[in-house]
């Protein structure tokens, strides 16, 4: 597939209850790398293989929950066109100047109607992954420091009108429905998974009356084993798990549920497939997100945190 238009999930801002003890947690346990801090006292992370300087934004508030979520665009004429089809699409965009994140370039946001905010931007400052671009090394010491996955993967965002979400992703967006849970009507979708790549999700929703909520962040590693580390790591440093390890049947993924200091789930997974866009949505009936093992696969349950916990 040729690499155009939406190129990947780009940086997810978090509102954390304290500060320090999310940068503990998110550099320390996690294993991101902190890469700076502004001047309204947010702090930029990343993960050890990405390349680009942020993809976790860490805010101090009085409640936990999703700022924003942003994606990176192949380049800022993607982005003008972009907005151009949104605006023409009949929703309200917002201009944000270069600059105030750190490291990045003019942000183009909107907000869904599930309530979300969403961001558009084509230009962030290319940190390296601390290899070298020649003969590099497969791993640095940075790919070693706690769970230490190799890049933000995508979100699970729980909110109102996903039919309406899907069409702005689809027909606006250029990304594609991977897989869809039907509601107890079996008409309407309870959730969906799409992608704006050969990833088996760049983000996903689930059919929620709140708006705006976040169910989780996830982070992406190379192997099951490393999976399994990871939750060495979590119960060794009293991280909450809320599922896992495990496979979901939805997408394949083999994942943990946790959550970090503030309530935010998160989840460490590896696997899923590749899809392609011409490939038919694979679909779950909503009895087979429990008990046909679309959360859990191994065991066959629809885990009641998965419906009721966001923040
Ligand atoms: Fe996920």
């Amino acid at each position: 597939m040729a690499m155009t238009g939406v190129l990947r999930p780009g940086h997810g801002a978090i509102r954390v209850l304290d500060l320090e003890e999310a940068v503990h947690h998110y550099r320390d346990i996690l294993g991101m790398v902190e890469t700076g801090r502004d001047a309204q006292g947010r702090v930029y992370l990343k993960c050890w293989d990405e390349r680009d300087h942020n993809s976790v934004v860490l805010r101090q508030a009085d409640r936990a929950g999703l700022d924003f979520f942003g994606f990176k665009v192949r380049d800022k004429a993607t982005l003008d066109k972009m907005e151009a089809d949104l605006k023409a699409y009949g929703l309200k965009t917002e201009r944000i100047p270069a600059g105030e994140m750190l490291a990045t370039g003019e942000r183009v946001r909107f907000e869904l109607p599930s309530g979300h905010l969403i961001e558009l931007y084509a230009e962030k400052k290319a940190v390296g992954n601390g290899l070298q671009v020649t003969n590099p090394a497969p791993w640095t010491k940075a790919s070693e420091n706690g769970i230490a996955p190799v890049r933000l993967d995508h979100c699970l965002l729980y909110g109102p009108n996903i039919a309406e979400v899907q069409k702005i992703f689809t027909e606006v967006l250029g990304f594609y429905l991977v897989e869809r849970v039907l509601a107890p009507d079996n008409e309407t979708n309870a959730a969906i998974w799409m992608s704006c790549s050969h990833k088996v999700h760049d983000i996903a929703f689930v059919e929620h009356p709140e708006p705006g909520k976040l169910h989780h962040l996830s982070f992406l590693l190379d192997s099951w084993e490393e999976v399994l580390r990871a939750s060495d790591i979590m119960s060794m440093n009293g991280v909450p798990i809320d599922i896992g390890p495990t496979r979901h049947g939805i997408t394949r993924g083999c994942t943990i549920y946790a959550f970090d200091p503030s309530g935010n789930r998160f989840e460490t997974f590896m696997g899923g497939y590749q899809p392609y866009p011409d490939y038919e949505p694979t679909t779950w009936t909503f009895d087979g997100l429990g008990a046909g093992g679309g959360l859990d696969y191994p065991q066959r349950k629809l885990h009641e945190t998965f419906l009721t916990v966001v923040t």
